[in-house]
């Protein structure tokens, strides 16, 4: 089966399922993460090669302040605890987003565990934390008018390559599957850019209830899409009988 290179998950329906089962918020974000780490260990275990996991827009400080403190703090002592797990699974951990506003405790364990991680050669998990796909394309329209205003570049040079190269995720393709779950047919913000041919698989499942199956079935539905980047299905069949299987460069 075709898997998907890169796989982006919104993780969304913590707090509703902890509503349907007479529970706070707060418990549904407990059992959001240890999804989260089932589904790290059994995309590692299936063998791909980035996964990204949408943990914490720039919109989310909006909500009460006792909810973004505990899903912060959540986040440290989960990161604290797991990190071995990482290592021994090879994951390479790393985040996208503006880091600089975390609570400092946060960014310590943060750049702790990427540090630890940092000579894994297996999957890259990557944690979209305070990421928001229209501030990061700002801060690389900024990047590029100093570049301009530098004289190292001229307006006509910029293309694609030149803004994904300023986008902190750079250093992954373009994700060719993003899950989301609670039945949201939304990105909220999330890789705007890096979207532009991504499959996008939908499930009224909430986030702590998505486990191995459930991603065995959007993988499913992944491997059977055509799919054409643009181009007929004429076309795509005979790349696919000339061996060509990879869609075109810049969308890599
Ligand atoms: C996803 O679950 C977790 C975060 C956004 C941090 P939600 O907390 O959004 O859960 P719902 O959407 O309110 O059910
Ligand atoms: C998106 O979920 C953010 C994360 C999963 C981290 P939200 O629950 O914040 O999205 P909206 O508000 O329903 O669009
Ligand atoms: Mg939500």
């Amino acid at each position: 089966m075709q898997l998907p290179k890169h796989v982006a998950i919104i993780m969304d329906g913590n707090g509703r399922w902890a509503k349907a089962r007479g529970h706070n918020r707060f418990f549904g974000h407990i059992r959001g993460a240890k999804r989260a780490k089932q589904i790290i260990e059994e995309c590692a275990r299936l063998n791909v090669q980035n996964l990204t996991l949408f943990t914490f827009s720039t919109e989310n400080w909006k909500r009460p302040a006792e909810e973004v403190n505990f899903l912060m703090l959540l986040l440290r002592k989960r990161l604290k605890s797991e990190t071995k797990n990482l290592i021994k699974n090879n994951i390479r951990f790393h985040c996208i987003g503006d880091l600089s506003q975390l609570p400092t405790s946060v960014l310590d364990q943060v750049n702790n565990t990427i540090e630890q991680t940092k000579n894994n050669t297996g999957m890259n998990l990557t944690f979209a934390l305070n990421y928001g796909g229209r501030q990061e394309i700002i801060s690389a329209v900024k990047s590029l008018a100093e570049d301009v205003d530098a004289g190292r570049i001229e307006p006509k040079d910029i293309d694609e390559a030149l803004i994904s190269n300023k986008l902190p995720s750079s250093f992954l393709q373009d994700p060719d599957l993003i899950i989301r779950t609670s039945g949201e047919s939304r990105l909220s913000n999330f890789f705007l850019w890096q979207a532009a041919y991504a499959e996008f698989y939908v499930t009224p499942i909430y986030w702590p209830d998505f486990d191995a199956e459930a991603l065995q079935d959007a993988f499913s539905k992944f491997a059977l899409i055509e799919r054409r980047f643009g181009m007929t299905s004429e076309q795509v069949l005979k790349n696919l009988f000339d061996g060509n299987n990879s869609p075109p460069i810049d969308l890599v």
